[in-house]
């Protein structure tokens, strides 16, 4: 094995190599570059060893040939290793495929941080069949996996896409705070802290603070974390998850319904357009159909009936009568079933929050909305708003709160009310929906929910 002692060493007199990203890389064919990244997959046959290296923005196929395919260095080369790599990218064979259609002839290397081999092996931390609860103690290391990379990457394309449409519609971006001292969708699921001696919560929702943008900046939006002390161990929801909230002004119900389709429409289509995003999901969810306006709309009403027609029961197993919260379970069921993504309006009063107002031809329900997708669910809730300072009174006594602390929520209708309405989606609900996932905790960098809180 006397090939063992071949010392890796650049050859000086090849061309100066240019520093890439993996994904810049692709477009670099016959140039000699330096690219450095982490080992994601490593396999050799006969004197060749591939390595798939991984930099976060692709995956890039190496190849090792000769001495450098048999230095120890190379026998040694373990996945997870991180290393910089030289040579000239070519296109791949005829009839061969790689990522970006191109490989790396690699000339020399440098190993930067030999990961471990034996016991300790990425590949003994980590694996497909590894149990759920060890993937998420070892999220640090999960989250190399492809899927889950994936998943992080239309997230991102996501936010950035939603961001473009606020934009396009004209609302404003801005930044509530997270520590707050009321309550907005029930006291239950509230996360209390001690704030300096005095009882504070981690927001729920951002929303009582962005209708008062409205008067300063006009129509508004945050992508906010949300807290629920959610109790129920279900697969959407976590405690800590991102919200995006907007709220606008001068408005109809029939309007702001209007406004959630296209902002949901649109912001799909920019991720289905965008070039690394657009692919990931197309293969995570190859049956993805794009939503189109108009969303199917069903009052709440209409629901009752078509659960009872449907022998869908209630929580208690019951037949679904007006007033039932239509729970999780009977929810997916209903949207399942339907098979499009629905608007559902006009929930009861008693079900709802204090801040929704009775709709004009039916008392008995508000001008709310859910907005429903097959195999998730609810991806968004939002409502008009009571615009008059005594309906609002009502409201609070209704859901028996104490107006106190709301004084500067309240003044929103002395100082120059308007009509106005808003909502907040779930982000890892909707990339739930759009990539195909079983549950949130699989589209959350590091989800929390009851009993989770490392790493
Ligand atoms: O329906 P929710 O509770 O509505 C509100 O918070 C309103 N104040 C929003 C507003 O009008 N500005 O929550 C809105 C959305 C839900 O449709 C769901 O997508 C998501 O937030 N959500 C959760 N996502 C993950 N985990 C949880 N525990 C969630 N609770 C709500």
């Amino acid at each position: 094995m006397a090939a063992l002692n071949i010392k890796i060493e650049e050859d000086k007199s090849l061309p100066e190599a240019k520093k890439y990203k993996i994904l810049k890389a692709y477009g670099a064919v016959g140039e000699r570059v330096k690219v450095s990244g982490w080992v994601h997959r490593l396999r050799s046959n006969k004197k060749v060893v591939f390595i798939v290296l991984r930099d976060g923005t692709g995956y890039l196929q190496c190849v090792l040939t000769g001495d450098l395919a048999l230095a120890k260095q190379t026998l040694d080369l373990t996945l997870e290793s991180t290393v910089t790599l030289y040579g000239t990218i070519i296109n791949v064979p005829e009839g061969k495929t790689a990522p970006g259609n191109v490989e790396l002839n690699v000339d020399y290397y440098e190993v930067v941080g030999l990961a471990p081999a034996g016991d300790e092996a990425f590949s003994n931390k980590i694996a497909e069949d590894t149990d759920p609860s060890i993937l998420l103690d070892q999220r640090h290391l999960a989250l190399r996996g492809e899927t889950l990379s994936s998943v992080m990457k239309v997230r991102a394309a996501f936010l950035r896409a939603i961001r473009r449409v606020y934009e396009e519609e004209g609302l404003l971006e801005v930044t509530p705070p997270c520590m707050v001292q009321t309550q907005v969708e029930g006291g239950s699921t509230l996360f209390k802290l001690d704030y300096y001696g005095e009882e504070a919560y981690l927001t729920q929702s951002s929303q009582l603070y962005l209708e008062t943008c409205l008067p300063s900046l006009g129509d508004v939006f945050c992508i906010q974390e949300s807290f629920r002390a959610e109790k129920s161990h279900t697969r959407r929801h976590l405690s800590e998850y991102t919200h995006i909230e907007a709220e606008l002004a001068f408005l109809t119900f029939e309007e702001l319904l209007d406004h959630i389709e296209t902002v949901i429409v649109n912001s799909v289509k920019y991720v289905l357009e965008d070039p690394v995003a657009g692919p990931i999901v197309k293969q995570l969810n190859p049956d993805f159909v794009a939503p189109a306006k108009p969303f199917m709309r069903l009052e709440y009403k209409d629901a009752i009936t078509w659960l009872q027609e449907h022998d869908i029961k209630n929580e208690d197993g019951e037949d679904f009568k007006f007033g039932d919260d239509i729970a999780e379970a009977a929810e997916r069921k209903m949207t399942d079933t339907i098979g499009v993504p629905i608007l559902l309006t006009k929930f009861p009063v008693e079900i709802k929050s204090f801040y929704m107002p009775r709709c004009k031809d039916d008392n008995r329900v508000t001008e709310s909305v859910d907005v429903l997708m097959p195999t998730v669910g609810e991806i968004t809730g939002g409502s008009m708003r009571i615009n008059s300072t005594d309906e609002l009174m009502a409201g609070f006594e209704r859901e028996g709160i104490d107006p106190k602390p709301y004084y500067w929520f309240i003044d929103q209708r002395k100082y120059g009310t308007s009509p106005h309405g808003g909502y907040g989606l779930g982000t890892e609900r909707i990339l739930a929906w759009l990539c195909n996932r079983f549950t949130v905790r699989d589209c959350s960098l590091y989800p929390r929910f009851s009993g989770r809180c490392k790493p």
